[in-house]
């Protein structure tokens, strides 16, 4: 626990926490049961929600932003998809070919799922992660420092998708047609990153990168005391690629050059086995006070080791004497359970080989 919390002797945040679990309702049942003061346990130190680099944040630093249709040169493509992915490890994309009437379906899916009526959302509620569609609130609930004001659902939907009775009729379909979507816009992205670091188009894609994708639908309720918690702690990603959908609020900072950015709406990615050529950026939500947040995060990743693992290191076409291996080798099951108690550093750092 953070030294600079002052130490109650009848604080007993384990049944606290268990409750909350127990409870089914996640964060969206504190708001509705009209709490003002938010539980001990979402507490970050406030060195950490104040650190100086939230207070040389800058507002003004513009996140690169992709046209998939700006030019038909596609090596102009190809190049600043290149210089984001290497300066920043994020980028918006526009004209993606996802029509909105999607994007907006999504949201309102995953907001409809969370607002549902408690008795029937509580029945999704778990966290034995082998199912393909669940709902719960903080995945690190018993393991991390605190808790973050948020709920989730999360969806695998490849390479195996559920059965259309395995997820919510209030948001079945659109996520079905998302996670199309979703797919071709992956593997787009996918060429643009293989030729981005000089290698053949359908290179990832042959790695197998665009084999898994898991959903998250994130619910950020307004928070009564957004400035003691965050909606998302400091983090990087897990999979080959991260396509954020956000509705409008905001919140979504990405560290860039250690100032804190604001991403305004739109896609972003980031990639991990690039020797370090591409950046695994790190990102965070910032909680607040107004009306709930809804963000769908598409992980191009597959949910669970397969049958046969699959050892992930640096892409070998890259890595050459003068560029020696930067991070060990390593399989999805580690790689997760690594993470999973690196929340608020970076993911990759457990990874580094000694210099
Ligand atoms: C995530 C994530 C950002 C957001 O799901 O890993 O960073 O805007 N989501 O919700
Ligand atoms: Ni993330």
């Amino acid at each position: 626990m953070a030294s600079n919390v002052p130490i109650e002797s009848n604080y007993d945040r384990e049944s606290e926490l268990k409750a909350f679990d127990d409870s089914k309702s996640g964060v969206k049942g504190f708001v509705d049961a009209g709490l003002t003061k938010i539980p001990r346990f979402f507490h970050h130190p406030r060195s950490i929600i104040n650190e100086p680099k939230s207070s040389t944040l800058q507002t003004q630093v513009d996140i690169p932003i992709i046209d998939l249709k700006e030019t038909n040169v596609r090596a102009k493509i190809v190049e600043n998809v290149r210089y984001a992915a290497e300066n920043w490890g994020f980028f918006q994309i526009i004209n993606h070919g996802i029509p909105q009437r999607v994007l907006d379906e999504m949201i309102d899916g995953a907001r409809g799922f969370h607002e549902m009526e408690t008795e029937e959302k509580i029945k999704y509620y778990s966290r034995d992660y082998q199912k393909k569609f669940s709902y719960t609130s903080n995945f690190r609930l018993f393991t991390s420092d605190a808790a973050t004001w948020s709920d989730t659902f999360m969806s695998v939907m490849a390479p195996q998708p559920p059965q259309p009775e395995e997820l919510p009729p209030i948001c079945r379909n659109i996520i079905t047609e998302y996670s199309d979507q979703i797919m071709k816009l992956g593997f787009t992205l996918l060429e643009l990153l293989s030729e981005a670091l000089g290698l053949k188009p359908d290179h990832l894609k042959s790695l197998g990168c665009g084999q898994g994708l898991f959903i998250l639908g994130h619910y950020y309720p307004p928070c009564p005391e957004p400035e003691l918690t965050f909606g998302a702690n400091y983090h990087t990603d897990s999979g080959f690629l991260t396509i954020v959908l956000q509705d409008s609020l905001g919140g979504l900072q990405v560290l860039h050059q250690k100032q804190w950015v604001n991403v305004s709406p739109l896609p972003g990615a980031l990639v991990l086995i690039t020797n370090n050529k591409f950046k695994s950026v790190h990102h965070r939500v910032l909680a607040q006070k107004r009306i709930p947040r809804i963000s769908v995060a598409a992980f191009l990743r597959p949910f669970h080791e397969g049958i046969e693992p699959v050892v992930y290191r640096p892409i070998k076409e890259l890595v050459s004497e003068e560029n020696p291996c930067v991070y060990k080798d390593t399989s999805l099951d580690e790689f997760v359970r690594v993470q999973k108690n690196a929340e608020g550093t970076s993911g990759l750092a457990p990874f580094k080989l000694d210099p």
